[in-house]
Order: structure tokens, then C-alpha cells, then sequence
């Protein structure tokens, strides 16, 4: 049984990826740990991660991975703990795990040996779990911080916000901890939904979602609908059309730097000529030569309905080498997003401007730390953003 007056070292505010993580290490630096969660049960979106099988790192993680307002912030803490340092917490648990591709590391079995793990982890450290509390809110009274959550007030030292983001809701996202920064008049950066599905709408809907459940490896940018920002990374990986529009890797990775008007640019054969066969003297230039080359870098499905959009007006060499452009940077228009109850992850949070890239703790709160996706960090899809919940976790947890 708690003692209500009791006050802790550190009262840490979500049990998720970032919030174990912190509460273990603080745990082992000696300081008394309260971690509260609102949930039945600690890591509920680890378990789901990387398709049940958590992509818990990515070995080529660099600064260049992650968005934020200050893209310079992340770099502190992610020096300080590495994907490496995550691999020797995993091998020494002696979990199972393999590197899938681009640097990938997933679980072989299940990712609740992740959970398992950093449970233990807490135990070992004396860390004092309560699930089922929901916090309410965080206030600053003479010698620290007051916690108070659905089950009464919890008196602080220090408090560490690791509530996450708003991205899935039924898997207990809330924006309290965008609610607590406020309060303590930190700047936001507005929430977004980010590595989620894009949607096309009217006549491009109609013709796209006719082949639902087609993917394709592609390259995927966005195109910024005002030549006043700047070009977005581009990705090659693999697009999916949905029933909605556009999903798979590439198409989540480009829109995480979607804004609204702005459109998506494929290419679906990337550094392939594709129709040059074509132009060459005597080749036959009819419908069935066309979409036989194309079949040969994309599905069936795909090219036929591809090229129902794109047939070239006549077979003149001109039109024949416009297709091969169009086929390199096809540009559809997106209407919106599926929004937070499909994406993986929030882009935006709490200001980087207003922490210290050391600490994690708000510049003009000392005591007071943000860690993990609730704060204006977020990462490429890939295992990068449990890299940041690790390496904020823990950049947090040496200044406790
Ligand atoms: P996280 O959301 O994990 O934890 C926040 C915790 O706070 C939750 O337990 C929540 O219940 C709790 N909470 C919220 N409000 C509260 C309140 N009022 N009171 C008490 N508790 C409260 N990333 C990656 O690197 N590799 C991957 O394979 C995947 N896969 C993936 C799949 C899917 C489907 C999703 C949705 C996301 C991913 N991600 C991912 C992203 C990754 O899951 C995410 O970036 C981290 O979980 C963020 O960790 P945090 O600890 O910051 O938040």
C-alpha cells in the first residue's frame, strides 16, 4: 500500500516505450520511481508494433531521420544512447531478434518479450508500477511537483511527461501531456498525424481504389504545394492502394511532410527506362507492346489501369517519352490524411525551444521533462522513433 504522503524522486507520467524506459534507468541511478498509467497493462503500443513483432531500433539511425522544428535537438540524446546500447539491453535478455532490411532490427517472436523486458528492467530497478490512474493534471507546489490523477494526488521531486502522442486512441494516446505543457506555458508545435495512410478523393479516388490491395516498390516525395518550402526527402520502398488511397512505407514515410495542397510524386520504376524499346526503328507501337514493358516492372493490375490514365495520344516519339516522364514523376493530388486513428505516430508536441537537449527538462521548469513522442521529435518509419523514446528516456533519467 502506497503512502499517499510519501514523496518520490521522480513520479514518471505514462507507461509506454519511453516512460519504462526512464523509470529503469532513474530506478538504477538510486531515485525512489512512481510510474502511472492509465491502461490495465504497461508497453500496449510495443505490442503492436513492427506487425506484433516490434521494430525496437534501427541501426542507421541519424539525426537526418527525424522531423522537428530544431532538427539539431534530437542529436544530444541520440548520441548518447545508440542503437547499439538498445541491442546489448536486448541480447542481454537474450531475446531473439533479427535485422529485416534498412537497418531494421525486429523481434524473431513476439514484441511482449520488449515489454517483458523492460518490466524486469523496472522491478530490478525498485520501480514502483500503478496502472489504472489516470493523471489529470501536474501542478508545482513549495518543494517540487503534485501528481494528480484519478486515484488521488502524488507528491514529486521531479515528474517526467511521457504520455505520447495522439495516434491511436484505443490504445490509450490522450493529449494530457500537450495539456500539461500548456499549462506551464510551453510553446506547442501543432499535433499532426503522421506516418498515416493518404486519401484521394472524386474521380482519382474511383479510378485508384479499384485496385485496392495492389502495392508496388516506388519512390514517394511530396510536393509542396508553395515553391516557399522546402523539397521533402524521397523514399523507395513500397505503395499500397487502399479502398481510401494510398498507403505502405513510402507513401507513410512521405506524409509525414504533407501539408494541406500539397501532393504526392511517385516514380513506379525507379531508375528504369522503361518504354525506350519503343523509339527504337521498326518496334511495334500499339497497346499491347506498351503495357507489356510496363508489366514487366509493375503487377498487372497496376499497369493496365495505369495506363488507362496515361495512354499517350498518339505513338509519336514526343508522346512516347512524355509517358516515360509522367511514369517517373506521376503526381496525384491528396485530399487529406486518415487522420490519428490510423497513424502510426504524431508529428508536432512540445516545443523543442522551450527544453534543454540535455536534460529534456523545460527550460524555465526545472524538474520538469518531456520525453518520447509527446515532444516536436518524430521519426521515419524504420524503428527510429523507439530509438528516440530509448534515447530521451534515458538522456532524462541522468538528470534526475
Ligand atoms: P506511448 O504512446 O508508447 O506511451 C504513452 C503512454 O502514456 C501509454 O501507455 C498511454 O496509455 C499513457 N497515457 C496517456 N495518457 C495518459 C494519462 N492521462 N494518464 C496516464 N497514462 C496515460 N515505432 C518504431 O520505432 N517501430 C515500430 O515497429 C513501430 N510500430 C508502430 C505500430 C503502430 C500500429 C503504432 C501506432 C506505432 C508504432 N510505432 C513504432 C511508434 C511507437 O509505438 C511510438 O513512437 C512509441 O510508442 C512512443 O513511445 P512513448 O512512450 O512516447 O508513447
Amino acid at each position: 500500500m502506497q503512502n499517499p504522503q510519501q514523496r518520490w524522486d521522480t513520479v514518471i507520467l505514462g507507461a509506454g516505450a519511453a516512460g519504462l524506459m526512464c523509470a529503469a534507468e532513474a530506478g538504477k541511478r538510486g531515485r525512489s520511481v512512481l510510474l502511472l498509467e492509465h491502461g490495465e497493462r504497461a508497453g500496449r503500443k510495443i505490442l503492436i508494433s513492427g506487425g506484433g513483432r516490434c521494430n525496437f531500433t534501427n541501426l542507421d539511425s541519424k539525426p537526418a531521420n527525424f522531423l522537428s522544428e530544431n532538427p539539431h535537438f534530437a542529436k544530444s540524446a541520440l548520441s548518447r544512447y545508440t542503437p547499439q546500447d538498445f541491442v546489448a539491453l536486448v541480447e542481454k535478455h537474450r531475446i531473439p531478434y533479427h535485422h529485416k532490411t534498412l537497418g531494421q532490427l525486429f523481434c524473431d517472436g513476439s514484441a511482449q518479450a520488449i515489454v517483458t523486458m523492460l518490466e524486469a528492467e523496472c522491478r530490478e530497478a525498485r520501480v514502483v508500477v500503478q496502472g489504472r490512474t489516470a493523471v489529470e493534471r501536474v501542478s508545482r507546489n513549495a518543494d517540487g511537483f503534485a501528481v494528480h490523477t484519478s486515484a488521488g494526488v502524488r507528491l514529486a521531486r521531479t515528474v517526467v511527461v511521457a504520455t505520447g502522442g495522439l495516434s491511436i486512441p484505443k490504445m490509450g494516446a490522450t493529449g494530457i501531456g500537450y495539456d500539461i505543457a500548456r499549462a506551464f506555458g510551453l510553446r506547442m508545435v501543432e499535433p499532426r498525424a503522421a506516418l498515416v495512410p493518404l486519401t484521394l478523393a472524386g474521380d482519382a479516388l474511383e479510378h485508384w481504389a479499384a485496385i485496392a490491395g495492389v502495392s508496388a516498390e516506388v519512390t514517394a516525395t511530396v510536393i509542396p504545394a508553395t515553391k516557399r518550402r522546402a523539397s521533402a526527402p524521397i523514399f523507395r520502398e513500397k505503395l499500397l492502394f487502399t479502398h481510401r488511397g494510398l498507403s505502405g512505407p513510402a507513401v507513410l514515410q512521405a506524409s509525414s511532410y504533407r501539408e494541406p495542397g500539397d501532393s504526392v510524386r511517385l516514380d513506379l520504376a525507379p531508375g528504369q527506362q522503361v518504354f525506350t524499346p519503343l523509339l527504337a526503328p521498326g518496334a511495334r507501337r500499339d497497346e499491347a507492346s506498351t503495357s507489356a514493358l510496363l508489366r514487366a516492372h509493375v503487377s498487372q493490375r497496376l499497369s493496365d489501369r495505369w495506363l488507362r490514365a496515361n495512354a499517350p495520344p498518339d505513338w509519336k516519339n514526343r508522346s512516347l517519352e512524355q509517358m516515360e516522364a509522367t511514369l517517373h514523376a506521376w503526381t496525384l493530388p491528396i485530399a487529406g490524411d486518415e487522420g490519428f486513428s490510423k497513424a502510426e505516430v504524431t508529428r508536432g508536441g512540445v516545443s523543442t525551444s522551450d527544453l534543454d537537449s540535455t536534460t529534456m527538462q523545460a527550460r524555465g521548469v526545472p524538474g520538469l521533462a518531456f520525453i518520447g513522442e509527446v515532444v516536436d521529435v518524430t521519426g521515419h518509419l524504420g524503428g527510429h522513433n523507439f530509438q528516440w523514446a530509448w534515447a530521451s528516456a534515458v538522456a532524462a533519467a541522468a538528470a534526475l
